[in-house]
């Protein structure tokens, strides 16, 4: 019924079964594989030391046993918890394999409770994941109830069909917004979910700030810094608004510049396989304050223009004096504070040197 699978240097013992789903006795997907990687990297991009850690929803284990085996002493104390009581006797088993390889400092409680009671039974953490099946709602209250100042929430979502606008009355109840369906979908619905998070954290006076986002395959994730206080809460409300038809929506920054370099810098040097494109792209397009993004071959497409060179257009948009960069959200989009008619022009003038 389990095999041992390998990641990152750790074996741990998974389900057998091939297909990946809610139904696996104990829940295991390799490839959220580069989910965890990001976790770790942001976690040792961040200054914060001596963290109290609560993975709330934890499966094999696998994520804390990387955070214990990756984070150079920065954990005082990790909670591992998951509610299905074969899954945390399978971490006790994954811990006790790797133990040669963890954190011998770092005190490792792991629980068997249903995730809000053991929150809000907690004194607090200084970084909360929420990795659930589906929607993060159900934990959001208890979770950002018991997050630090300076504490860190890390939300993944992957009900991306109401985010991402194929079903936008299930969008409207769980996030309280209108979604898209264009182009700009996922950055739309990972902005819609930033929202939500900030507005159940508005009630309890604490302002979370997105430090780095992105949107992968499935699912939307989203790291926030929590500090305490109005006047910080009211800022993070003013920056709700709507993108067209959109929203409401966040409308501020979803990374933090520095530490989206800091990761990137980070995986060049641990080398976790794939990730670094993935990550230079986040680095480049945390550098552009622009919400939302053209996409080449939708505008293409309207404009019944050729698609051209991606190269030869972004040269153009360069000589004109917009900094610009590509986007992970789509392999043929640009983001870039030019206007769609500018842009118009530059695709044609391209097309007609060829
Ligand atoms: C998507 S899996 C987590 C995967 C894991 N974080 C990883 O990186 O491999 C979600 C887990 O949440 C657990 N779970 C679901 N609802 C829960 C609840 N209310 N309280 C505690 N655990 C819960 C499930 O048993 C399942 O193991």
């Amino acid at each position: 019924m389990f095999r041992k699978m390998t990641e990152a240097n750790i074996t741990i013992e998974a389900p057998a079964e091939e297909k990946v789903s809610s139904k696996l006795p104990v829940f295991y997907n390799p490839v959220m594989k580069i989910n965890r990687d990001i976790s770790v990297l942001l976690l040792k991009a961040i200054d914060n030391k001596d963290m109290q850690i609560c993975d709330l929803l934890a499966g094999t284990g696998i994520r804390s046993i990387r955070f214990l085996a990756e984070l150079d002493k920065k954990i005082k104390s990790i909670t591992i918890n998951d509610h299905n009581e074969q899954a945390t006797e399978l971490i006790k088993k994954n811990i006790e394999a790797n133990k040669e390889k963890l954190d011998h400092d770092a005190e490792i409680n792991i629980t068997n409770q249903e995730a809000s009671t053991l929150l809000l039974q907690s004194t607090g953490f200084d970084y909360i994941d929420i990795d659930p099946f589906g929607t993060p709602n159900p934990f959001l209250d208890a979770a950002i109830r018991r997050l630090a100042r300076d504490g860190i929430l890390a939300v993944t979502a992957t009900d991306t069909s109401a985010l991402a606008g194929t079903f936008p009355k299930v969008c409207m109840r769980r996030y309280w917004a209108v979604p898209d369906r264009g182009h700009l979908k996922h950055e739309v619905g990972l902005r819609i979910l930033v929202r939500k998070v900030q507005l159940v954290a508005a009630q309890y006076e604490k302002a979370l700030v997105p430090i780095f986002s992105y949107s992968k395959e499935h699912y939307l994730r989203v790291f926030f810094r929590c500090s305490k206080g109005k006047s910080a809460v009211d800022e993070i409300v003013k920056r709700h608004g709507m993108l067209n038809k959109a929203g409401p929506l966040w409308l501020g920054r979803l990374w933090d510049q520095d530490i989206a370099e800091r990761m990137y810098l980070l995986v060049e040097k641990l080398g976790y396989g794939t990730d670094g494109k993935f990550l230079r792209t986040i680095r480049d397009e945390s550098r552009i304050d622009v919400v939302g993004f053209h996409d080449i071959h939708a505008l293409c497409k309207r404009n019944k223009l050729e698609v051209p060179a991606f190269g030869p257009v972004f040269d153009a948009i360069r000589a004109e004096g917009y900094p610009l960069s590509r986007t992970h959200f789509s392999d043929h989009g640009v983001r870039s504070r030019i206007s769609e008619d500018d842009l118009i022009e530059i695709v044609q003038s391209v097309a007609n040197r060829h």
